[in-house]
């Protein structure tokens, strides 16, 4: 069992504060995900969290004992780093087992105590084994890292952590050296590894797709500060201010500058000399900041090509001009000038267009964003 805490957390480096007020709570066997943009505090908060970095101010508990001063070798953690780290001249084996005949470990001894104890031979061999059975590296044991792929050599970085048992998995960009058909397949073994060992895991990316795939909850950061900290589909659905909004998904959210205008009991969404109606059961949220600037938002996935659209709603379609087409096979992505906005949109395949040809475009405005201009925060 590892539960861990952060309390109001900070990191301060002079002047400067890398982490704010940081404060979460991560369960037992959870895969918490922090992600943002580079320089936002993420590596300095897992390194808090493992002893390599002192605590400016808050308390950091890991299953309720408070760990500010203690040791990184007596915290019971394992830390993959972006770079493996692994020793060139020993193989595989040797690499796994390294930490395990440098350290002691909690074992019952022949008179019933309990003490630190120097691992046996054959307990060693076996914790390598099974680690490197765990990730497919089994017939890998002689070889030395030159001699291994990139992918394998990421394998024998978390296998190290593994041979350990530790409480906490601590995973700083493990899988930003691979390419990226690599990345993918090596996201989805450290998905079935978590399922596999239950452990309390935390795991820093940039990435927001592999920070979506890979958490039960996803910690978006920016500038030192938690943004939100929810699972993946509520930050989606619901993000909480602009930058989240615009973090999460890919291609990212469209945001437009707009101004609320009631007319006839309706609410309308204005911008340029064009105007889109907001859905009635939406209304009464953005009423209130009507004559106000706003920020409407809008995911590429949520932009029709009208003639597809199942149900069109009045006052949702607006011309647009084809800028770039770029075609997935699976979708379409379109760069569309709406007035002298530029949209991004995500379409059928089927859909049929040619560049510099117009097209009508439906919003779903169901799926409509609204965040305040100036602090950015979410109002629907
Ligand atoms: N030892 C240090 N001294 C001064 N500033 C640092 C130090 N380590 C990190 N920083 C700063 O703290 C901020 C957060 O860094 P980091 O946690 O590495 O970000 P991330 O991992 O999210 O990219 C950055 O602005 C970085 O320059
Ligand atoms: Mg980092």
């Amino acid at each position: 069992m590892a539960q861990v805490e952060l309390d109001h957390v900070w990191k301060r480096y002079g002047d400067f504060a890398a982490v704010r007020d940081f404060s979460l709570r991560i369960a037992d066997g959870e895969f918490i995900v922090l992600v943002g943009p580079s320089g936002c505090g993420k590596t300095t908060t897992l390194r808090m969290v493992a002893g390599l970095e002192d605590i400016s101010q808050g308390e950091i508990r890991i299953d309720e004992q408070v760990v500010n001063h203690l040791p990184p070798r007596d915290r019971d953690i394992a830390m993959v780093f972006q770079s493996y780290a692994l020793y060139p001249h020993m193989n595989v084996f040797d690499n796994m087992a390294f930490s395990l005949k440098m350290r002691r470990f909690p074992a019952a001894g022949p008179d019933g105590t309990t003490a630190l104890r120097k691992l046996s031979h054959a307990d060693i061999e076996k914790r390598v084994r099974q680690a490197a059975k765990l990730l497919g590296i089994e017939d890998q044991l002689t070889k030395k890292p030159a001699q291994l792929s990139g992918g394998q050599r990421q394998r024998v970085a978390v296998g190290r952590a593994i041979v350990r048992n530790p409480k906490v998995f601590l995973f700083d960009e493990p899988l930003s050296n691979l390419d990226a058909k690599l990345r993918v397949a090596m996201r989805a073994e450290l998905a079935k590894l978590h399922q596999a060992l239950k452990s309390t895991m935390i795991y820093v990316t940039h990435d927001q797709a592999e920070a979506m795939t890979l958490g039960d909850r996803v910690v978006v950061m920016d500038k030192g500060v938690i943004q939100q900290a929810q699972d993946p589909q509520t930050l989606y659905d619901h993000p909480v201010n602009r930058f989240v909004a615009g973090f999460i998904g890919s291609p990212s959210m469209n945001f437009l500058d707009a101004s609320v205008r009631m007319q006839d009991s309706a609410t309308f969404l204005e911008f340029g000399s064009f105007r889109l109606r907001v859905p009635e059961e939406l209304g009464p949220a953005a009423a209130p900041h009507a004559g106000k600037g706003v920020v409407f938002g809008i995911r590429p996935e949520n932009l029709h090509d009208r003639l597809f659209a199942q149900t069109v709603r009045p006052d949702s379609t607006l011309p647009a001009k084809v800028e770039v087409k770029e075609s997935m096979g699976s979708d379409l992505f379109l760069y569309l000038k709406v007035g002298d906005r530029t949209v991004h949109a995500r379409m059928s395949p089927a859909t049929k267009v040619d560049v510099g040809s117009t097209l009508d475009v439906y919003f779903d405005m169901t799926k409509m964003h609204l965040f305040e201009k100036g602090t950015g925060a979410s109002i629907l």
